[in-house]
């Protein structure tokens, strides 16, 4: 589903170059679910952003489902961005003056889907996400968790083959963490290929496998032995207290 080939990433400073990625070779089979780890400023959103067709590497190769993306024009990068990928980004990022449908609804508006139908299929976006109650809430009338739930719902909404999330669980308490990664595992199982970033070794083992990054480079690259199940964990977590 991805790979890449001797992909460097270098930021220019003026005249100081600054290395974020270098010579990094990946390959992800459809439908896997990795974790990306590694210290701060080690290159994960750097590389997400460029698997997300966000931003371009300064040299080195990326086939998303088996197409050259470096040979693309901006505007085809919109449209596989649009089409192929869903991004879900640690603050959430919604429009905060619009209700949860209309931000699910978004990426369908720049696709030319019909009101009828992107009315429709963000309605099952929220439901698949446990928040057919909250379609006509705001963000500000919403908890961290259920913002991110709205993102997540955003990006699936488009039927993506690939779901990538820089720390999604970063903002969050471990309960609604946790109600997070139930909806990533259900996901996978749907067969989607997730790329999710995280500094949380316990939100990783939720994943198939753990790549970790240092200094722009792969230094480990691991299947996970004792996976994590985020629905016999949340079901082991005390209720939250809805009396307060
Ligand atoms: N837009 C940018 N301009 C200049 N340097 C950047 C930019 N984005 C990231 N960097 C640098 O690239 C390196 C990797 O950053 P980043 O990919 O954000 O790491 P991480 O997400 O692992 O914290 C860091 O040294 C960072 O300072
Ligand atoms: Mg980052």
């Amino acid at each position: 589903m991805i790979k890449i080939c001797g992909l460097t990433k270098a930021y220019q400073m003026g005249k100081i170059t600054v290395p974020a990625l270098r010579e990094v070779d990946m390959e992800i089979p459809k439908g896997q679910f990795v974790a990306i780890m590694g210290p701060s400023g080690s290159g994960k959103s750097t590389l997400m952003n460029i698997l997300g067709c966000l931003d371009r590497p300064t040299s080195g190769e990326y086939y998303l489902d088996g197409e050259d993306v470096s040979k693309k024009s901006d505007n085809e990068l919109a449209d596989i961005r649009n089409k192929c990928i869903g991004f879900i980004f640690q603050a959430y990022n919604l429009l905060s003056r619009v209700d949860a449908t209309s931000n699910v609804e978004l990426p369908l508006i720049y696709r030319g889907v019909s009101p009828r139908e992107r009315r429709e299929r963000a309605a099952k976006a929220l439901e698949a996400v446990g928040l057919a109650k909250r379609a006509q809430h705001r963000p500000n009338e919403m908890s961290g968790g259920e913002q991110q739930r709205v993102a997540i719902a955003r990006a699936i909404v488009g039927g993506p083959k690939v779901i990538l999330a820089d720390e999604p669980t970063g903002n969050l308490d471990s309960r609604s963490g946790e109600e997070i990664m139930v909806i990533f595992q259900e996901l996978h199982r749907q067969g989607i290929t997730i790329v999710l970033v995280t500094h949380d070794p316990d939100i990783a083992r939720h994943s198939e496998r753990v790549i970790s990054l240092k200094d722009g480079r792969i230094i480990s690259d691991e299947m996970v032995e004792d996976r994590l199940d985020a629905r016999e964990l949340l079901a082991a977590m005390p209720q939250p207290d809805v009396s307060a």
